[in-house]
Protein backbone atom coordinates (compact mmCIF):
# COMPACT_ATOMS: atom_id res chain seq x y z
CA UNK A 1 0.00 0.00 0.00
CA UNK A 2 2.45 2.46 1.23
CA UNK A 3 4.36 1.46 -2.25
CA UNK A 4 1.61 2.27 -4.38
CA UNK A 5 1.23 5.37 -2.22
CA UNK A 6 4.36 6.51 -3.31
CA UNK A 7 3.62 7.94 -7.20
CA UNK A 8 0.40 9.59 -5.61
CA UNK A 9 1.78 11.50 -3.48
CA UNK A 10 4.91 12.87 -5.84
CA UNK A 11 2.57 13.76 -7.98
CA UNK A 12 0.59 15.90 -5.29
CA UNK A 13 3.39 17.14 -4.05
CA UNK A 14 5.09 18.06 -7.16
CA UNK A 15 1.50 19.79 -7.92
CA UNK A 16 0.74 21.63 -4.76
CA UNK A 17 4.42 23.00 -5.22
CA UNK A 18 3.91 24.41 -8.47
CA UNK A 19 0.89 25.85 -7.90
CA UNK A 20 2.35 27.38 -4.82
CA UNK A 21 5.74 28.79 -6.69
CA UNK A 22 2.85 29.89 -9.95
CA UNK A 23 0.71 32.26 -7.40
CA UNK A 24 4.40 33.49 -5.87
CA UNK A 25 5.54 34.11 -9.48
CA UNK A 26 2.55 35.61 -10.42
CA UNK A 27 2.77 38.02 -7.15
CA UNK A 28 6.26 38.64 -8.35
CA UNK A 29 5.48 39.60 -12.10
CA UNK A 30 3.40 42.01 -10.44
CA UNK A 31 6.20 43.61 -8.35
CA UNK A 32 8.69 43.29 -10.78
CA UNK A 33 6.09 45.31 -13.46
CA UNK A 34 5.77 48.11 -10.50
CA UNK A 35 9.06 48.71 -10.52
CA UNK A 36 10.41 47.95 -14.58
CA UNK A 37 10.01 51.02 -16.58
CA UNK A 38 8.05 51.31 -19.41
CA UNK A 39 10.74 53.01 -21.93
CA UNK A 40 14.55 54.07 -21.53
CA UNK A 41 16.25 51.98 -19.06
CA UNK A 42 13.86 48.70 -19.09
CA UNK A 43 16.36 46.06 -20.27
CA UNK A 44 18.91 47.47 -17.41
CA UNK A 45 15.98 47.31 -14.73
CA UNK A 46 15.42 43.91 -16.22
CA UNK A 47 18.68 42.20 -15.95
CA UNK A 48 19.28 43.87 -12.12
CA UNK A 49 15.90 42.72 -11.15
CA UNK A 50 16.59 39.65 -12.41
CA UNK A 51 19.59 39.09 -10.59
CA UNK A 52 17.84 40.69 -7.10
CA UNK A 53 15.04 38.04 -7.57
CA UNK A 54 17.24 34.95 -8.72
CA UNK A 55 14.35 34.62 -11.71
CA UNK A 56 14.28 35.58 -15.22
CA UNK A 57 12.54 38.21 -16.32
CA UNK A 58 10.97 38.89 -19.59
CA UNK A 59 8.74 41.73 -21.28
CA UNK A 60 6.63 40.86 -23.58
CA UNK A 61 4.81 44.53 -25.72
CA UNK A 62 1.55 43.72 -27.07
CA UNK A 63 2.47 41.97 -29.94
CA UNK A 64 4.68 39.37 -28.89
CA UNK A 65 7.95 41.26 -29.85
CA UNK A 66 10.12 40.89 -26.54
CA UNK A 67 10.72 44.11 -24.73
CA UNK A 68 13.48 42.64 -22.48
CA UNK A 69 14.93 39.21 -21.45
CA UNK A 70 17.35 39.01 -18.63
CA UNK A 71 19.89 37.77 -19.21
CA UNK A 72 19.83 38.13 -23.07
CA UNK A 73 20.36 41.03 -25.73
CA UNK A 74 16.52 41.10 -26.97
CA UNK A 75 17.70 41.47 -30.25
CA UNK A 76 16.80 38.48 -32.51
CA UNK A 77 14.53 37.15 -30.28
CA UNK A 78 11.58 35.33 -31.35
CA UNK A 79 8.22 36.65 -31.64
CA UNK A 80 6.86 35.64 -28.39
CA UNK A 81 3.21 36.66 -28.52
CA UNK A 82 2.49 32.91 -29.54
CA UNK A 83 3.40 31.59 -25.89
CA UNK A 84 0.90 30.00 -24.32
CA UNK A 85 1.00 32.10 -20.86
CA UNK A 86 1.56 35.42 -22.83
CA UNK A 87 -0.96 34.14 -24.61
CA UNK A 88 -3.57 33.85 -21.84
CA UNK A 89 -2.08 36.73 -20.01
CA UNK A 90 -3.21 39.20 -23.00
CA UNK A 91 -6.95 37.39 -22.84
CA UNK A 92 -7.28 37.41 -19.15
CA UNK A 93 -4.92 39.27 -17.28
CA UNK A 94 -2.84 36.38 -15.94
CA UNK A 95 -1.12 33.05 -17.44
CA UNK A 96 1.20 30.45 -16.76
CA UNK A 97 2.65 27.58 -18.30
CA UNK A 98 5.41 24.80 -17.44
CA UNK A 99 7.74 24.03 -20.36
CA UNK A 100 11.00 22.96 -21.21
CA UNK A 101 12.79 26.15 -22.12
CA UNK A 102 13.95 25.92 -25.47
CA UNK A 103 16.43 28.87 -24.42
CA UNK A 104 17.99 27.29 -20.99
CA UNK A 105 17.08 24.06 -21.74
CA UNK A 106 15.22 23.31 -18.45
CA UNK A 107 12.27 22.47 -17.50
CA UNK A 108 10.51 26.46 -16.59
CA UNK A 109 7.64 27.57 -14.67
CA UNK A 110 6.74 30.68 -16.07
CA UNK A 111 4.13 33.20 -14.84
CA UNK A 112 2.82 36.35 -17.38
CA UNK A 113 0.88 39.21 -15.85
CA UNK A 114 -0.53 41.49 -17.78
CA UNK A 115 0.40 45.51 -17.01
CA UNK A 116 -1.70 48.31 -18.64
CA UNK A 117 -0.72 51.80 -18.28
CA UNK A 118 -3.47 54.43 -20.05
CA UNK A 119 -3.63 52.39 -23.32
CA UNK A 120 -0.17 50.94 -22.92
CA UNK A 121 -0.25 47.04 -22.19
CA UNK A 122 3.16 44.90 -21.93
CA UNK A 123 3.28 41.50 -20.19
CA UNK A 124 5.59 41.06 -17.37
CA UNK A 125 6.37 37.72 -17.03
CA UNK A 126 8.48 35.78 -14.58
CA UNK A 127 10.08 32.42 -14.45
CA UNK A 128 11.95 30.01 -12.48
CA UNK A 129 13.35 26.57 -13.15
CA UNK A 130 11.61 23.62 -11.60
CA UNK A 131 14.91 21.65 -10.96
CA UNK A 132 14.16 22.79 -7.20
CA UNK A 133 10.68 21.25 -7.05
CA UNK A 134 11.48 18.11 -8.69
CA UNK A 135 14.58 17.77 -5.90
CA UNK A 136 12.02 18.31 -3.64
CA UNK A 137 9.68 15.78 -4.82
CA UNK A 138 12.73 13.41 -5.66
CA UNK A 139 14.02 14.16 -1.84
CA UNK A 140 10.55 13.44 -0.59
CA UNK A 141 9.95 10.23 -2.11
CA UNK A 142 13.44 9.21 -1.16
CA UNK A 143 12.68 9.92 2.50
CA UNK A 144 9.39 7.47 2.48
CA UNK A 145 11.47 4.92 0.48
CA UNK A 146 13.75 5.15 2.92
CA UNK A 147 11.44 4.66 5.80
CA UNK A 148 9.54 1.87 4.34
CA UNK A 149 12.81 -0.12 3.96
CA UNK A 150 13.38 0.58 7.23
CA UNK A 151 10.10 -0.47 8.20
CA UNK A 152 9.83 -3.22 6.23
CA UNK A 153 12.91 -4.67 7.37
CA UNK A 154 11.96 -3.58 11.18
CA UNK A 155 9.01 -5.53 10.40
CA UNK A 156 11.04 -8.60 8.79
CA UNK A 157 12.74 -8.99 12.18
CA UNK A 158 10.30 -9.09 14.31
CA UNK A 159 8.26 -11.77 12.05
CA UNK A 160 10.94 -13.78 12.16
CA UNK A 161 11.90 -13.51 15.55
CA UNK A 162 7.77 -14.12 16.52
CA UNK A 163 8.02 -16.83 13.99
CA UNK A 164 10.98 -18.61 15.22
CA UNK A 165 9.47 -19.43 18.59
CA UNK A 166 6.16 -20.22 17.02
CA UNK A 167 7.18 -22.70 14.30
CA UNK A 168 9.91 -24.40 16.94
CA UNK A 169 6.51 -24.58 19.24
CA UNK A 170 4.45 -25.86 16.41
CA UNK A 171 7.06 -28.16 14.96
CA UNK A 172 7.36 -29.87 18.16
CA UNK A 173 3.65 -30.32 17.82
CA UNK A 174 4.12 -32.01 14.70
CA UNK A 175 6.72 -33.98 15.91
CA UNK A 176 4.47 -35.29 19.29
CA UNK A 177 1.87 -35.91 16.97
CA UNK A 178 3.65 -37.89 14.38
CA UNK A 179 5.05 -40.10 17.59
CA UNK A 180 1.73 -40.21 18.90
CA UNK A 181 0.63 -42.01 15.63
CA UNK A 182 3.29 -44.01 15.36
CA UNK A 183 2.29 -45.33 18.90
CA UNK A 184 4.87 -43.87 21.05
CA UNK A 185 2.80 -42.46 24.31
CA UNK A 186 5.52 -41.54 26.16
CA UNK A 187 6.67 -38.21 24.86
CA UNK A 188 5.07 -35.78 27.45
CA UNK A 189 3.38 -32.62 26.41
CA UNK A 190 2.73 -28.86 28.41
CA UNK A 191 1.44 -25.58 27.37
CA UNK A 192 4.88 -23.57 27.24
CA UNK A 193 3.12 -20.03 27.41
CA UNK A 194 -0.59 -19.36 28.28
CA UNK A 195 -1.19 -18.16 24.81
CA UNK A 196 -3.65 -19.96 21.69
CA UNK A 197 -0.92 -22.03 21.17
CA UNK A 198 -0.31 -23.06 24.38
CA UNK A 199 -4.28 -24.28 24.92
CA UNK A 200 -3.65 -25.98 21.99
CA UNK A 201 -0.60 -27.72 23.39
CA UNK A 202 -2.50 -28.31 26.96
CA UNK A 203 -5.15 -30.15 24.92
CA UNK A 204 -3.07 -32.06 22.98
CA UNK A 205 -0.79 -33.36 25.76
CA UNK A 206 -4.35 -34.00 27.89
CA UNK A 207 -5.56 -36.44 24.47
CA UNK A 208 -2.17 -38.15 24.42
CA UNK A 209 -2.80 -38.86 28.05
CA UNK A 210 -6.31 -40.04 27.62
CA UNK A 211 -5.44 -41.94 23.80
CA UNK A 212 -2.83 -43.74 25.74
CA UNK A 213 -4.83 -45.02 28.96
CA UNK A 214 -7.70 -45.73 26.27
CA UNK A 215 -4.76 -47.80 24.48
CA UNK A 216 -3.62 -49.38 27.23
CA UNK A 217 -7.18 -50.10 28.60
CA UNK A 218 -8.16 -51.81 25.76
CA UNK A 219 -4.60 -53.74 24.99
CA UNK A 220 -5.67 -55.14 28.69
CA UNK A 221 -9.08 -56.41 27.47
CA UNK A 222 -8.05 -57.54 24.39
CA UNK A 223 -5.17 -59.76 25.74
CA UNK A 224 -7.20 -61.11 29.11
CA UNK A 225 -9.60 -61.89 26.00
CA UNK A 226 -6.93 -63.90 23.87
CA UNK A 227 -5.94 -65.26 26.43
CA UNK A 228 -8.72 -67.06 27.37
CA UNK A 229 -9.59 -67.80 23.71
CA UNK A 230 -6.00 -69.26 23.49
CA UNK A 231 -6.61 -71.73 26.25
CA UNK A 232 -10.03 -72.60 25.40
CA UNK A 233 -10.35 -76.61 24.68
CA UNK A 234 -13.22 -75.91 22.78
CA UNK A 235 -12.92 -74.26 19.41
CA UNK A 236 -14.37 -70.52 19.20
CA UNK A 237 -15.50 -69.47 15.80
CA UNK A 238 -16.76 -65.37 15.51
CA UNK A 239 -18.89 -64.66 12.00
CA UNK A 240 -20.50 -61.12 11.08
CA UNK A 241 -24.33 -62.09 10.18
CA UNK A 242 -23.34 -62.37 6.40
CA UNK A 243 -20.92 -65.48 7.56
CA UNK A 244 -17.82 -63.66 7.29
CA UNK A 245 -14.84 -64.51 9.93
CA UNK A 246 -14.40 -62.13 12.21
CA UNK A 247 -12.52 -63.94 14.88
CA UNK A 248 -11.37 -67.77 15.14
CA UNK A 249 -9.35 -69.25 18.04
CA UNK A 250 -6.46 -71.46 17.74
CA UNK A 251 -8.21 -74.74 18.91
CA UNK A 252 -10.76 -73.84 15.86
CA UNK A 253 -8.16 -73.49 13.74
CA UNK A 254 -6.91 -76.87 15.08
CA UNK A 255 -10.66 -78.61 14.43
CA UNK A 256 -11.21 -77.31 11.39
CA UNK A 257 -7.65 -78.02 9.56
CA UNK A 258 -6.51 -74.58 8.85
CA UNK A 259 -3.27 -74.22 8.18
CA UNK A 260 -1.30 -72.05 11.02
CA UNK A 261 -0.64 -68.72 9.71
CA UNK A 262 -3.56 -68.76 7.63
CA UNK A 263 -5.62 -65.46 7.43
CA UNK A 264 -9.03 -66.38 8.30
CA UNK A 265 -10.54 -63.08 9.28
CA UNK A 266 -12.77 -61.76 6.62
CA UNK A 267 -13.45 -64.84 4.43
CA UNK A 268 -16.24 -66.78 4.64
CA UNK A 269 -17.26 -69.31 6.88
CA UNK A 270 -18.74 -71.99 4.22
CA UNK A 271 -14.58 -72.12 3.32
CA UNK A 272 -13.67 -74.11 6.57
CA UNK A 273 -16.84 -75.61 7.09
CA UNK A 274 -17.24 -78.18 4.74
CA UNK A 275 -19.81 -80.08 6.33
CA UNK A 276 -23.30 -78.26 4.58
CA UNK A 277 -25.00 -79.05 8.02
CA UNK A 278 -22.70 -75.58 9.40
CA UNK A 279 -24.71 -73.76 6.53
CA UNK A 280 -28.08 -75.06 7.91
CA UNK A 281 -27.00 -73.46 11.51
CA UNK A 282 -26.01 -70.18 10.36
CA UNK A 283 -29.14 -69.95 7.69
CA UNK A 284 -31.64 -71.22 10.86
CA UNK A 285 -29.49 -68.41 13.35
CA UNK A 286 -29.92 -65.67 10.57
CA UNK A 287 -33.73 -66.95 10.47
CA UNK A 288 -34.16 -65.82 14.26
CA UNK A 289 -33.53 -68.86 15.28
CA UNK A 290 -31.22 -67.71 19.03
CA UNK A 291 -29.61 -70.84 19.54
CA UNK A 292 -28.63 -74.17 17.55
CA UNK A 293 -26.42 -77.39 18.78
CA UNK A 294 -25.57 -79.97 15.67
CA UNK A 295 -23.14 -82.69 15.65
CA UNK A 296 -20.73 -82.30 12.54
CA UNK A 297 -18.53 -84.64 10.65
CA UNK A 298 -15.50 -83.22 9.72
CA UNK A 299 -12.28 -83.78 8.07
CA UNK A 300 -10.49 -86.74 6.83
CA UNK A 301 -10.34 -88.34 9.68
CA UNK A 302 -14.14 -88.16 10.27
CA UNK A 303 -14.21 -85.64 13.18
CA UNK A 304 -16.85 -85.58 14.70
CA UNK A 305 -17.88 -82.07 16.27
CA UNK A 306 -20.53 -80.87 18.14
CA UNK A 307 -21.05 -77.65 16.93
CA UNK A 308 -23.11 -74.97 19.41
CA UNK A 309 -24.14 -71.64 18.10
CA UNK A 310 -25.76 -68.54 19.33
CA UNK A 311 -26.63 -65.24 17.87
CA UNK A 312 -24.77 -62.41 18.92
CA UNK A 313 -27.21 -59.31 20.10
CA UNK A 314 -25.92 -55.77 21.20
CA UNK A 315 -27.59 -54.30 24.64
CA UNK A 316 -30.11 -52.69 22.07
CA UNK A 317 -31.22 -56.29 20.88
CA UNK A 318 -29.80 -55.88 17.69
CA UNK A 319 -27.95 -59.19 16.64
CA UNK A 320 -24.67 -58.46 15.16
CA UNK A 321 -23.12 -61.38 14.59
CA UNK A 322 -23.30 -65.29 15.18
CA UNK A 323 -20.73 -67.16 17.99
CA UNK A 324 -20.16 -70.93 17.04
CA UNK A 325 -18.59 -73.52 19.69
CA UNK A 326 -16.94 -76.58 18.77
CA UNK A 327 -16.40 -79.56 21.03
CA UNK A 328 -14.22 -81.91 19.74
CA UNK A 329 -16.53 -85.04 20.66
CA UNK A 330 -15.50 -88.02 18.36
CA UNK A 331 -13.78 -89.79 21.36
CA UNK A 332 -16.43 -89.71 22.83
CA UNK A 333 -18.49 -91.31 20.15
CA UNK A 334 -15.59 -93.64 19.98
CA UNK A 335 -16.20 -94.79 23.29
CA UNK A 336 -20.08 -94.91 22.54
CA UNK A 337 -19.50 -97.00 19.62
CA UNK A 338 -17.02 -99.40 21.99
CA UNK A 339 -19.38 -99.48 25.12
CA UNK A 340 -22.50 -100.73 22.90
CA UNK A 341 -20.27 -102.93 20.80
CA UNK A 342 -18.92 -104.38 24.43
CA UNK A 343 -22.71 -105.27 25.79
CA UNK A 344 -23.41 -106.54 22.51
CA UNK A 345 -19.71 -108.99 22.96
CA UNK A 346 -20.46 -109.58 26.69
CA UNK A 347 -24.06 -110.59 25.77
CA UNK A 348 -23.39 -112.55 22.92
CA UNK A 349 -20.71 -114.57 24.74
CA UNK A 350 -23.11 -115.07 28.02
CA UNK A 351 -25.81 -116.49 26.29
CA UNK A 352 -23.40 -119.03 24.11
CA UNK A 353 -22.98 -121.14 27.39
CA UNK A 354 -26.36 -120.89 29.45
CA UNK A 355 -28.49 -121.70 25.92
CA UNK A 356 -26.20 -124.90 25.76
CA UNK A 357 -26.82 -125.21 29.56
CA UNK A 358 -30.58 -124.90 29.51
CA UNK A 359 -30.72 -127.36 26.40
CA UNK A 360 -28.99 -129.78 27.96
CA UNK A 361 -30.55 -129.85 31.10
CA UNK A 362 -34.28 -129.34 29.20
CA UNK A 363 -33.10 -133.06 27.57
CA UNK A 364 -32.05 -134.07 31.18
CA UNK A 365 -35.49 -133.46 32.96
CA UNK A 366 -37.49 -135.26 30.10
CA UNK A 367 -36.72 -139.34 29.43
CA UNK A 368 -33.19 -138.94 28.30
CA UNK A 369 -31.96 -138.10 31.70
CA UNK A 370 -33.23 -141.00 32.94
CA UNK A 371 -30.78 -143.24 30.90
CA UNK A 372 -27.36 -143.08 33.48
CA UNK A 373 -24.84 -142.96 31.26
CA UNK A 374 -26.24 -139.91 28.91
CA UNK A 375 -27.33 -138.20 31.97
CA UNK A 376 -23.58 -138.13 32.93
CA UNK A 377 -22.31 -137.19 29.81
CA UNK A 378 -24.97 -134.48 29.54
CA UNK A 379 -24.31 -133.31 33.01
CA UNK A 380 -19.89 -133.23 31.97
CA UNK A 381 -21.15 -130.61 28.93
CA UNK A 382 -23.00 -128.43 31.45
CA UNK A 383 -19.94 -128.55 33.69
CA UNK A 384 -17.86 -127.35 31.22
CA UNK A 385 -19.92 -124.59 30.09
CA UNK A 386 -20.85 -123.35 34.18
CA UNK A 387 -16.87 -123.67 33.95
CA UNK A 388 -16.56 -121.38 31.25
CA UNK A 389 -19.07 -119.04 32.54
CA UNK A 390 -17.26 -118.85 35.52
CA UNK A 391 -14.15 -118.25 33.10
CA UNK A 392 -15.38 -115.56 31.59
CA UNK A 393 -16.84 -113.68 34.41
CA UNK A 394 -13.74 -114.03 36.15
CA UNK A 395 -12.14 -112.12 32.98
CA UNK A 396 -14.85 -109.81 33.19
CA UNK A 397 -14.39 -109.03 36.29
CA UNK A 398 -10.63 -108.71 36.36
CA UNK A 399 -10.63 -106.12 33.71
CA UNK A 400 -13.15 -104.25 35.17
CA UNK A 401 -11.49 -104.12 38.27
CA UNK A 402 -7.77 -102.54 36.26
CA UNK A 403 -10.02 -100.21 34.42
CA UNK A 404 -11.82 -99.09 37.79
CA UNK A 405 -8.77 -99.05 39.60
CA UNK A 406 -10.51 -101.00 42.02
CA UNK A 407 -7.77 -103.37 42.71
CA UNK A 408 -4.95 -101.21 43.87
CA UNK A 409 -0.80 -101.76 42.68
CA UNK A 410 0.90 -103.17 45.39
CA UNK A 411 4.11 -102.79 43.86
CA UNK A 412 7.48 -104.09 44.99
CA UNK A 413 10.68 -106.06 43.45
CA UNK A 414 9.92 -109.27 42.27
CA UNK A 415 12.37 -111.41 41.54
CA UNK A 416 11.42 -112.69 37.92
CA UNK A 417 12.70 -115.94 37.92
CA UNK A 418 10.67 -117.00 40.66
CA UNK A 419 7.49 -115.68 39.45
CA UNK A 420 8.09 -117.76 36.06
CA UNK A 421 8.83 -120.59 38.33
CA UNK A 422 5.36 -120.47 40.16
CA UNK A 423 3.68 -120.06 36.32
CA UNK A 424 5.23 -122.61 35.08
CA UNK A 425 4.81 -125.32 37.90
CA UNK A 426 0.73 -124.40 37.52
CA UNK A 427 0.98 -125.22 33.67
CA UNK A 428 3.39 -128.09 34.28
CA UNK A 429 0.61 -131.47 34.00
CA UNK A 430 0.11 -129.69 30.13
CA UNK A 431 3.73 -130.30 29.32
CA UNK A 432 3.71 -133.65 28.58
CA UNK A 433 4.24 -132.68 24.72
CA UNK A 434 5.93 -129.98 24.59
CA UNK A 435 9.56 -128.50 25.64
CA UNK A 436 9.20 -125.39 28.08
CA UNK A 437 12.57 -123.66 28.95
CA UNK A 438 13.02 -120.82 31.44
CA UNK A 439 16.10 -118.56 30.29
CA UNK A 440 16.83 -116.10 33.15
CA UNK A 441 20.27 -113.55 31.85
CA UNK A 442 22.24 -113.71 35.04
CA UNK A 443 21.99 -110.00 36.71
CA UNK A 444 18.73 -109.39 35.74
CA UNK A 445 17.51 -107.05 38.17
CA UNK A 446 14.11 -107.08 39.97
CA UNK A 447 11.16 -105.64 38.49
CA UNK A 448 8.99 -102.85 40.42
CA UNK A 449 5.59 -104.36 40.03
CA UNK A 450 2.62 -106.34 41.69
CA UNK A 451 3.52 -109.80 42.16
CA UNK A 452 0.28 -111.34 41.86
CA UNK A 453 -0.56 -109.40 38.69
CA UNK A 454 2.88 -109.83 37.24
CA UNK A 455 2.10 -114.03 37.14
CA UNK A 456 -1.71 -113.32 36.00
CA UNK A 457 0.50 -111.64 32.64
CA UNK A 458 3.06 -114.63 32.68
CA UNK A 459 -0.15 -117.08 33.22
CA UNK A 460 -2.20 -115.76 30.31
CA UNK A 461 0.81 -115.77 27.86
CA UNK A 462 2.06 -118.84 29.02
CA UNK A 463 -1.27 -120.23 28.51
CA UNK A 464 -1.51 -118.68 24.67
CA UNK A 465 1.72 -120.43 23.90
CA UNK A 466 0.97 -123.48 25.24
CA UNK A 467 -3.10 -123.65 23.65
CA UNK A 468 -1.63 -122.37 20.44
CA UNK A 469 1.14 -124.39 19.52
CA UNK A 470 0.97 -128.29 18.65
CA UNK A 471 2.45 -131.20 20.60
CA UNK A 472 6.51 -131.26 19.96
CA UNK A 473 6.54 -127.31 19.82
CA UNK A 474 8.66 -125.46 21.95
CA UNK A 475 7.79 -122.38 24.58
CA UNK A 476 10.55 -120.54 26.05
CA UNK A 477 9.81 -117.64 28.80
CA UNK A 478 13.34 -115.77 28.83
CA UNK A 479 14.00 -112.52 30.69
CA UNK A 480 16.99 -110.09 30.25
CA UNK A 481 17.64 -106.43 30.87
CA UNK A 482 17.03 -104.20 28.13
CA UNK A 483 17.47 -100.85 29.08
CA UNK A 484 20.36 -99.45 31.44
CA UNK A 485 19.58 -98.14 34.81
CA UNK A 486 21.09 -94.31 34.20
CA UNK A 487 18.57 -94.43 31.23
CA UNK A 488 15.96 -95.74 33.62
CA UNK A 489 16.23 -99.57 33.83
CA UNK A 490 13.59 -101.95 32.28
CA UNK A 491 13.96 -105.37 31.87
CA UNK A 492 12.36 -107.55 29.26
CA UNK A 493 10.39 -110.37 29.51
CA UNK A 494 9.62 -112.69 26.31
CA UNK A 495 7.36 -115.41 26.01
CA UNK A 496 7.85 -117.40 22.89
CA UNK A 497 6.81 -119.85 20.87
CA UNK A 498 6.42 -122.61 17.87
CA UNK A 499 2.76 -122.34 17.59
CA UNK A 500 0.84 -121.78 14.76
CA UNK A 501 1.31 -117.84 14.21
CA UNK A 502 -1.11 -114.70 13.80
CA UNK A 503 -1.91 -112.90 10.47
CA UNK A 504 0.08 -109.94 10.42
CA UNK A 505 -3.13 -107.68 10.29
CA UNK A 506 -4.72 -109.30 13.07
CA UNK A 507 -1.88 -108.37 15.63
CA UNK A 508 -2.37 -104.89 16.07
CA UNK A 509 -6.15 -105.99 17.45
CA UNK A 510 -5.31 -109.01 19.48
CA UNK A 511 -5.91 -106.64 23.02
CA UNK A 512 -9.26 -105.60 21.67
CA UNK A 513 -11.58 -107.41 24.61
CA UNK A 514 -13.05 -110.27 22.83
CA UNK A 515 -11.07 -110.28 19.79
CA UNK A 516 -10.07 -113.14 18.91
CA UNK A 517 -8.24 -114.67 14.85
CA UNK A 518 -9.90 -118.16 15.26
CA UNK A 519 -13.20 -117.88 17.18
CA UNK A 520 -14.16 -121.69 17.51
CA UNK A 521 -10.76 -122.73 18.12
CA UNK A 522 -10.30 -120.20 21.26
CA UNK A 523 -13.39 -121.70 22.24
CA UNK A 524 -12.93 -125.03 22.15
CA UNK A 525 -9.34 -124.20 24.37
CA UNK A 526 -11.48 -122.67 27.00
CA UNK A 527 -10.38 -118.76 25.73
CA UNK A 528 -12.55 -116.20 26.81
CA UNK A 529 -10.39 -113.76 24.57
CA UNK A 530 -10.09 -111.55 27.04
CA UNK A 531 -6.44 -112.95 28.43
CA UNK A 532 -4.45 -110.09 26.20
CA UNK A 533 -6.59 -107.62 27.15
CA UNK A 534 -6.19 -107.99 30.46
CA UNK A 535 -2.08 -108.38 29.70
CA UNK A 536 -1.94 -104.57 28.48
CA UNK A 537 -3.73 -103.18 31.06
CA UNK A 538 -1.64 -104.39 33.89
CA UNK A 539 1.94 -103.90 31.93
CA UNK A 540 0.16 -100.01 31.23
CA UNK A 541 -0.71 -99.66 35.11
CA UNK A 542 3.37 -100.64 35.68
CA UNK A 543 4.43 -97.93 33.28
CA UNK A 544 5.76 -100.94 30.80
CA UNK A 545 5.15 -101.45 27.29
CA UNK A 546 3.61 -104.49 25.47
CA UNK A 547 5.03 -105.79 21.81
CA UNK A 548 3.70 -108.71 20.00
CA UNK A 549 5.71 -110.12 16.71
CA UNK A 550 4.56 -113.16 15.31
CA UNK A 551 5.01 -115.44 11.90
CA UNK A 552 1.79 -117.82 10.72
CA UNK A 553 2.70 -121.44 11.41
CA UNK A 554 6.64 -120.30 12.68
CA UNK A 555 5.62 -118.91 15.91
CA UNK A 556 4.75 -116.03 18.08
CA UNK A 557 6.84 -113.53 20.75
CA UNK A 558 5.02 -111.39 23.20
CA UNK A 559 7.15 -108.74 24.72
CA UNK A 560 6.62 -107.08 28.29
CA UNK A 561 9.58 -104.63 29.77
CA UNK A 562 8.81 -103.36 32.52
CA UNK A 563 10.77 -100.81 35.24
CA UNK A 564 13.48 -102.29 37.42
CA UNK A 565 13.18 -101.82 40.82
CA UNK A 566 15.08 -98.69 42.62
CA UNK A 567 17.63 -100.10 44.33
CA UNK A 568 16.04 -98.49 47.58
CA UNK A 569 13.38 -100.67 46.82
CA UNK A 570 15.73 -103.86 46.94
CA UNK A 571 17.24 -103.05 50.21
CA UNK A 572 14.09 -103.00 52.16
CA UNK A 573 12.05 -106.34 50.46
CA UNK A 574 8.52 -106.16 50.63
CA UNK A 575 8.46 -102.61 51.15
CA UNK A 576 4.97 -101.59 49.28
CA UNK A 577 4.98 -98.81 46.17
CA UNK A 578 1.87 -96.42 46.77
CA UNK A 579 1.03 -96.72 43.19
CA UNK A 580 -2.66 -96.65 43.06
N1 LIG B 1 0.86 -117.45 21.24
C1 LIG B 1 -0.14 -117.32 20.36
N2 LIG B 1 -0.12 -117.96 19.17
C2 LIG B 1 -1.11 -117.84 18.29
N3 LIG B 1 -2.21 -117.05 18.47
C3 LIG B 1 -2.28 -116.37 19.64
C4 LIG B 1 -1.27 -116.46 20.61
N4 LIG B 1 -1.61 -115.66 21.65
C5 LIG B 1 -2.80 -115.11 21.32
N5 LIG B 1 -3.22 -115.55 20.11
C6 LIG B 1 -4.43 -115.11 19.38
O1 LIG B 1 -4.92 -113.96 20.03
C7 LIG B 1 -6.26 -114.14 20.46
C8 LIG B 1 -6.50 -113.39 21.74
O2 LIG B 1 -5.75 -113.92 22.79
P1 LIG B 1 -6.34 -113.85 24.21
O3 LIG B 1 -6.73 -112.45 24.44
O4 LIG B 1 -5.40 -114.43 25.16
O5 LIG B 1 -7.67 -114.66 24.10
P2 LIG B 1 -7.90 -116.25 24.29
O6 LIG B 1 -8.84 -116.30 25.39
O7 LIG B 1 -8.49 -116.66 22.98
O8 LIG B 1 -6.59 -116.80 24.57
C9 LIG B 1 -6.38 -115.58 20.58
O9 LIG B 1 -7.71 -116.03 20.41
C10 LIG B 1 -5.52 -116.13 19.46
O10 LIG B 1 -6.25 -116.15 18.27
MG1 LIG C 1 -5.52 -116.28 26.24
Amino acid sequence: VLLALVPYVAVTVDRHQRETLGERLLAEARAAGDVLPWDAGLEGACARLATGLGLRVTVVARDGRVLCESGRPVAGMENHGARPEVREALARGTGRDVRRSASVGVRLLYAAWRQTRGKEVRVVRVAMPLTVVGENVAHLVRSILAGLAVAVLLGLAAALAVSRGMLRRIQRLVAFARALAGGDTSVPMAAERADDLGVLEEQVGEMARSVAATITELRVSRERLEAILRSMVEGVVVSDLDGRVVLMNVRAQELLDVPPGFEVQGRPLVEFARDPAWGDVTRDLADGTPVLSRDLTIGPGDRTLQLNAVRLSAADGEVFGLVFVLHDITEIRRLEVIRRDFVANVSHELRTPLTAMKGYAETLLGPAGDDRDTARRFLAVIDRHSERLGRLIEDLLALSDLELGRTPLRLAPVEIDAAVDDVLQIFAHRFSSLRVTAEIAPGTPPVLADGDQLRQVLINLVDNAVKYTPAGGQVRVRARPSRPPERGGMVQIAVEDTGIGIPARDIPRLTERFFRVDKARSRALGGTGLGLAIVKHIVQLHGGTLAITSAVGAGTTVQVSLPVAAPSHTRVPGSHGGRP
